[in-house]
C-alpha cells in the first residue's frame, strides 16, 4: 500500500447524512495526505465540507450521519477499521482538535482547571490531582495566567483566552496532528492575529502537523505548507502553498483567489457565478461544471479524478491531463 502522506493519508472518503429532506451526500471522495509536521489547509466556501472531513477522520460522524467508504490512514493505523476503544485512544492522544467557538466546547458549570486537568488525566492515565503542574505549565506556555484561569468559570474567560484553553488542551497531550477548525473566526480581528501566532509557535516548538480549516486565503498564504481545495464534498485541488497562488489550475480554484476576502469569513465567491449546488441532488459528473466558464460535456457526466499534473501539484479537472486516458480511469 503507497502512502502518498506519511502521517496522514485519506483516500476515497464518503459521508452522508440522512435528513427528512433526503440523502445529503456531503463528502464525495475526498483526498488529502499529510507528512509529519506539516500544516495543511482546506479551503472552500461555507457547506462544502471541511468540517465533516475533520469530523471523519476523527470518526466523530454522528447520526443521522454516517461514513460510507474510504479509507484514513494515521500515524500507521488504518483509522476506520480500529475498535472504538483504540479510536479513543487516539482521538486522546496522538490525534486532537480545536473549534471555532472555543467556549461551547468548554463546559459552562466546571471550572477551567477541573477541566484541563481531566483532559491531562485521561491522556496520562493519572490522577486529576497530579495533573495540577502540568496543567499550569501549560496554561503558561499559551500565555495566560495559571492562577486566574485555573479558578475560572469558562464564561470569565474572553473568546480570546479560551481558544488559548483549547489549543493548551489540544497540546498536553503531545499530539502528532492537530486540526483546527476555523479557530479564529469567531475572534475579533486583532485576537485572531495572536491565536495564529501562538499556533504557530507552538506547533513549530512541539513539532506537531497541523490541519487547519479556514475560509481565509491570507491565513493559508502565511500558514500553510500545503492546500486542499474542496467544492461540495470533492477534492479539487492539491498543492504546495507558493504553487497554488502562482498556478491555481482548478477554474475553482482561480475564483477562490480572486474573491474579495471580508474581515472574519469569506463566504461569497463575487468571482464565480452561481451557487454552490444542494448536495441532495448534485450535479452529476463535477458537481462544479454548472459553474465553470470551461466545463465540457464529459464534465457532465463523470466525475475527474484528481490526477498528478505537475511534481506535487493535483487536479480534479479534464481540462489537464489525457482526458481519454483520465476516462478509462474514473
Ligand atoms: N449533522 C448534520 N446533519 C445534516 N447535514 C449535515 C450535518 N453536518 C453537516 N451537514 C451537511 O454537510 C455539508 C457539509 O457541511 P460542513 O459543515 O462540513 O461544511 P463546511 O465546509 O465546514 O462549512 P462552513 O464553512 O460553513 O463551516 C453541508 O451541506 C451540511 O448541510
Ligand atoms: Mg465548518
Amino acid at each position: 500500500m503507497e502512502l502518498r502522506g506519511k502521517l496522514l493519508d485519506v483516500s476515497g472518503l464518503k459521508v452522508s447524512f440522512y435528513t427528512y429532506r433526503g440523502v445529503i451526500k456531503a463528502l464525495d471522495g475526498v483526498e488529502m495526505w499529510m507528512d509529519s509536521g506539516e500544516r495543511l489547509g482546506v479551503v472552500g466556501e461555507t457547506g462544502c465540507g471541511k468540517s465533516v472531513t475533520s469530523l471523519a477522520v476523527m470518526r466523530l460522524i454522528e447520526q443521522p450521519g454516517e461514513i460510507q467508504a474510504g479509507r484514513v490512514i494515521f500515524n500507521g493505523k488504518s483509522l476506520l477499521e480500529l475498535p472504538e476503544e483504540g479510536m479513543n485512544r487516539v482521538r486522546g492522544g496522538e490525534m486532537s482538535m480545536i473549534f471555532q467557538e472555543p467556549r461551547s466546547a468548554l463546559n459552562p458549570v466546571m471550572k477551567v482547571g477541573f477541566q484541563i486537568g481531566e483532559a491531562i488525566a485521561k491522556a496520562k492515565k493519572i490522577s486529576i490531582k497530579k495533573t495540577y503542574p502540568e496543567a499550569k505549565e501549560m496554561l503558561r506556555l499559551v500565555g495566560l495566567d495559571p492562577d486566574r484561569v485555573l479558578n475560572s468559570y469558562p464564561h470569565e474567560l474572553s473568546g480570546g483566552m479560551s481558544q488559548r484553553v483549547m489549543i493548551g488542551m489540544g497540546l498536553a497531550t503531545h499530539p502528532k496532528l492537530l486540526i483546527a477548525d476555523e479557530p479564529t473566526s469567531a475572534l475579533d480581528v486583532t485576537i485572531q492575529a495572536q491565536i495564529l501566532e501562538l499556533l504557530d509557535e507552538l506547533a513549530r516548538k512541539m513539532g506537531n502537523a497541523v490541519l487547519l480549516i479556514t475560509h481565509d486565503m491570507g491565513v493559508v498564504a502565511e500558514f500553510c505548507d500545503k492546500v486542499m481545495v474542496m467544492y461540495a464534498g470533492h477534492s479539487v485541488e492539491y498543492a504546495s502553498t507558493v504553487r497554488l497562488f502562482e498556478k491555481p489550475m482548478h477554474p475553482y480554484t482561480g475564483g477562490l483567489l480572486l474573491a474579495v476576502p471580508r474581515v472574519g469569513r469569506t463566504d461569497e465567491l463575487k468571482a464565480i457565478k452561481g451557487t454552490v449546488p444542494d448536495l441532495v441532488d448534485p450535479p452529476p459528473g463535477c458537481r462544479f461544471h454548472p459553474r465553470c466558464p470551461h466545463v465540457m460535456e464529459l464534465c457532465r457526466t463523470s466525475k475527474p479524478p484528481l490526477i498528478q499534473v505537475e511534481p506535487g501539484h493535483y487536479v480534479a479537472c479534464y481540462l489537464y491531463g489525457d482526458k481519454k486516458e483520465v476516462r478509462e480511469d474514473v
